[in-house]
């Protein structure tokens, strides 16, 4: 029988992130270099982000694409098409796939495989984890497939990309933007799910996210640049500091939290994740992630698999690797069937 993993094993943070833990975890307010300052506090937190609505370039989806503006309207266009895809796809029978290997590549890879499986080869690649290495390579593989014709079949997505080469090449980046992020944040949240508590107790499914959320949220950070309104809310912000949020820090405040460290599924039973403070893993609630109500049911698709299939992370495997990245993540999980 395994020992629970947050009991035994080792959980091996990139240096920033370990310093950021070992140095600032019950700090409110801190400065973190000469043009940053870090914030915890949840009352700071919910005063920054009440203070001004995200800018253009704060929005890690929607933020401009090769210098053009994303309108709100287009913005909800491409949200509704994905959403409609994610609802298609949870339609198809679950059955009992075999996801044993390495995560989050098989989760990544079956998502991608369920949500956009029809569409053509041009649109599906430009979900794969490679296209991370750089955003010229990304914008390569843009430019190369939208040489072609638009698909006549295939995702509500992938049905945005027509008329001539410039507005195909637009719709492709758009593609990207919205399909990546169903794959990327989901995978991550589920890999990290199974290495801080499979085998799981007969808990809920969306306690188990919640918790792998709190302890490990993949948008660990939330950067909003330097505002003059930041200034009055805190003496140590100045007018031109960046200010970035650290759900990271705030998740695990032992002021906020029992047992903070404590990977606890079952607390969720009597803690309201849209109230406790300080718990933002969706960002704020006055423009709180437009996707999350696809990831809910994606994650407990895949956890479901999980439990029917009897996965969990190799025995030996006592220590996992979280990477500096966007998205916070154990990498490299051999999950096997127990
Ligand atoms: C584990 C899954 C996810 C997490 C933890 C997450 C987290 C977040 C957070 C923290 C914000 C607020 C950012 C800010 O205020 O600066 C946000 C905003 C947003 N998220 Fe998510 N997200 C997830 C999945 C998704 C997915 C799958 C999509 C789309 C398919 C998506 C689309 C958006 C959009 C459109 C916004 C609004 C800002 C923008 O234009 O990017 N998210 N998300």
């Amino acid at each position: 029988m395994r020992v629970p993993t947050s009991v035994n094993n080792a959980t091996v943070f990139a240096p920033r992130i370990r310093r950021l833990l070992d140095d600032h975890l019950g700090d409110g307010v801190f400065r973190i270099d000469a043009d940053t300052v870090g914030v915890a506090d949840p009352a700071v937190m919910d005063a920054v982000l009440r203070a001004r609505p995200a800018g253009p370039a704060e929005r890690p989806t929607f933020k401009p694409l090769r210098g053009k503006e994303i309108s709100r309207a287009e913005a909800a266009a491409v949200m509704q098409a994905v959403g409609q895809d994610v609802r298609r796809a949870l339609k198809v029978a679950e059955g009992t796939p075999d996801l044993a290997g390495t995560w989050p590549h098989v989760a990544h890879n079956y998502l991608r495989d369920l949500v956009f499986g029809t569409d053509p080869f041009r649109l599906r690649v430009m979900v794969d984890r490679t296209l991370e290495l750089t955003t010229k390579l990304t914008w390569t593989t843009i430019a190369a497939g939208a040489a072609l014709p638009g698909p006549r079949s295939g995702s509500a997505l992938a049905q945005r990309v027509h008329g001539g080469y410039a507005e195909r090449r637009h719709a492709m980046g758009m593609y990207r933007r919205a399909a990546a992020p169903v794959c990327f944040t989901v995978s991550a949240l589920v890999t990290n799910a199974l290495w801080l508590g499979a085998p799981f107790a007969d808990v809920p499914d969306a306690y188990v996210i919640a918790e792998s959320a709190r302890l490990l949220p993949p948008s660990w950070n939330i950067l909003r640049v330097a505002s003059p309104e930041f200034a009055d809310l805190h003496p140590l912000i100045r007018p031109d500091d960046d200010v970035l949020l650290l759900p990271l820090l705030s998740h695990r405040d032992p002021s906020l939290w029992d047992e903070p460290a404590a990977f606890r599924p079952q607390r969720w039973a009597t803690l309201d994740p849209e109230e406790h403070p300080g718990y933002v893993p969706f960002g704020h609630r006055n423009e709180r992630c437009w996707g999350r109500h696809m990831v809910l049911p994606l994650a407990e698709r895949l956890l479901r698999i999980v439990r029917a299939t009897g996965l969990a992370v190799h025995p030996r495997q006592r220590t996992a690797h979280v990477p500096l990245a966007g998205l916070l993540g154990v990498d490299d999980l051999r999950v096997v069937h127990t």
